[in-house]
């Protein structure tokens, strides 16, 4: 049995006042859930002030980490620093730091492996373009961000205890959610994907889904047997809309 996660990615939103807020109202709308595992993920600038207001109501995660351990690598932040701060979940190959910053597998499978190496669960994010979809490339270019970057790792470890994230760009931002059989039905196929290299480890990951997910949605979504959870951009920076997803998930 797989306990549900609802994450929240604040993404590049809030200065310190919004930040305490939203974390404030979100650990009081989720207290007295069970059955369901909550996280926010907000902008690292904010992580130390909201690990502070959500206390152990929930879990905090980051939207990113560095590809090495310390050192010569300006503007970006260690899987260490992050564990330092208490920070449990950490997203990584995100579409917008792909799109935006031409994260490829290679680099997003490094910062992987320092998220393992610090303890922290990574949340690896997969997903096809509009383009890709219509092109009927939708299981070819999941398999190949996921394969891109297992292959990468320490196969002594593999994924370990990291969360996948499926995230159709389509859905992102644009109102558009997938439906339930279009998400389950790729949600099933990342879980065969992971299933022909490890059984065990494909039953035991948690498989997010991501893109429009809302209040009004997500139960449909979340009934489906391969998704497990929700990884909430635009819904998760309203208290009372995130911990809606949350109630729905408990
Ligand atoms: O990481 C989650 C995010 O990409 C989904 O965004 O606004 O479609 O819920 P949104």
């Amino acid at each position: 049995m797989r306990t549900p996660l609802i994450a929240g990615n604040w993404k590049m939103n809030g200065l310190g006042d919004d930040a305490r807020h939203l974390a404030t109202a979100v650990a009081q709308g989720v207290a007295g859930l069970n059955g369901v595992e909550i996280a926010v993920c907000p902008p690292f600038v904010h992580l130390d002030t909201v690990r502070d207001r959500v206390g152990d109501a929930l879990s905090v995660g980051a939207q990113n980490c560095a590809d090495a351990a310390e050192g010569a690598r300006t503007g970006e932040v260690s899987a260490a620093m992050l564990a330092d701060l208490g920070v449990r979940y950490v997203i990584l190959g995100h579409s917008e730091r792909r799109q935006y910053y031409g994260e490829d597998d290679a680099l997003i499978a490094a910062r992987y492996a320092q998220a393992l190496e610090q303890g922290l669960r990574p949340i690896l994010c997969v997903g096809e373009t509009l383009e890709e979809r219509e092109a009927d490339r939708t299981e070819s270019v999941v398999a190949s961000q996921l394969n891109g970057v297992i292959d990468r790792l320490d196969t002594s470890i593999g994924l370990g205890d990291g969360v996948i994230a499926y995230e159709p760009v389509w859905a992102i931002g644009t109102g558009r959610t997938a439906t339930a059989q279009q998400a389950q039905a790729m949600h099933a196929f990342i879980r065969q994907t992971l299933a022909a290299r490890d059984a065990g480890l494909a039953e035991r990951m948690r498989l997010l889904y991501g893109g429009s997910m809302k209040a009004a949605n997500a139960g449909e979504l979340l009934a489906e047997p391969d998704i497990d959870g929700g990884l909430i951009g635009g819904a998760s920076l309203k208290a009372d809309d995130f911990v809606a997803i949350c109630a729905t998930a408990a």
